[in-house]
């Protein structure tokens, strides 16, 4: 990770913030938070997305410059978020009582889901970290109620920190790791991996989502992740590490993991089409990013 806050995390706040201003037969997430988010220096997209409840155009035009910025850019982030969205509705249906967000960013779930007797737990890059506490202060007077935060770097060693800081728990926790995992080297993945079991006990479960193999190598002659590529080394978050869906059940076993669900952002979307009849557009990155449930 660069010596500075993620600049990533701003972008899918950003589309957050877009997705959020779609009009109703579009809209596939509401997230009422990410537009407050947004850094302060970004008073004019701020106040242009405002602008929407008049302006029916906000959306299409905020939609095609960020697919300018990366590709399927509004649509890729909104439908993962969203899917991890009802992963973590289904686990506090369940009775799951802590959440564990990784690499956080400007994730704004532990307000959204706030609910009694849940305990939220952010653990990010400190760089990022303080600047989200930085947006908090300005927008809240302060850290989010309840929530524990902790500034880890998954280059490090530190499961043993963590699991000692938020101690043990006897019932299963659920862990979202969303749009980090094909950030980091492989060795940083299979560590986090085993360091999230350290922190549950059996039952435990994490959704996260991940590009095929291609996304790490820079022969690849997919257009879709070449673009992606480019996206990360303009911000230097180069991608580092993915994985083909086929290989994930073999490469989660070997993490001690199983494998529940994997769901292209396209099939998902389909699905959207079908259950709630969202008009959703198409975009071929949709094809290439998938999701992953998995307990143990
Ligand atoms: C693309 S952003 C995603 C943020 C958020 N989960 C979302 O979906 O909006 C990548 C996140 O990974 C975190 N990250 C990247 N490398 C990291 C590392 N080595 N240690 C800890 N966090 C890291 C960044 O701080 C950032 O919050």
């Amino acid at each position: 990770m660069k010596e500075s806050s993620s600049t990533t995390a701003v972008d899918t706040l950003a589309s957050r913030a877009i997705a959020s201003i779609a009009p109703r037969r579009r809209r596939i997430l509401h997230d009422p938070f990410a537009r407050s988010l947004l850094p302060a220096h970004w008073l004019v997209p701020k106040f242009y997305f405002w602008q929407a409840r008049f302006n029916p155009l906000v959306y299409p035009i905020s939609v095609l410059i960020a697919d300018l910025v990366s590709p399927g850019g509004v649509l890729q982030i909104a439908l993962r978020h969203r899917h991890m969205d009802e992963c973590l509705a289904r686990a506090i249906r369940d009775g799951v009582r802590r959440i564990v967000i990784l690499g956080a960013g400007y994730d704004s779930r532990c307000m959204r889901f706030r609910t009694d007797g849940v305990e939220f737990i952010e653990i990010d890059h400190p760089h990022t970290q303080n600047a989200k506490h930085r947006r908090l202060d300005r927008i809240n007077g302060g850290p989010v109620p309840g929530v524990r935060y902790l500034p880890i770097d998954f280059c490090g060693d530190w499961a043993a920190d963590v699991a000692r800081e938020i101690g043990a728990t006897q019932h299963p926790a659920f862990f979202i790791w969303e749009g980090v995992a094909y950030y980091l080297p492989e060795e940083a993945v299979r560590y986090t991996l085993a360091a999230i079991r350290r922190c549950s006990p059996a039952g435990g479960r994490i959704v996260f989502d991940m590009f095929p193999r291609g996304i790490a190598d820079p022969a690849c002659a997919d257009p879709v992740l070449r673009k992606m590529r480019r996206y990360g080394e303009r911000h230097r978050e180069h991608f580092q590490w993915g994985c083909d869906r086929s290989e994930m059940p073999g490469f989660l076993a070997e993490c001690g993991l199983r494998l529940d669900s994997t769901i292209t952002l396209r099939e998902y979307a389909d699905r959207l089409r079908a259950d709630e009849g969202i008009r959703i557009g198409d975009a071929a990155v949709l094809a290439r990013l998938y999701n992953v449930e998995a307990s143990w």
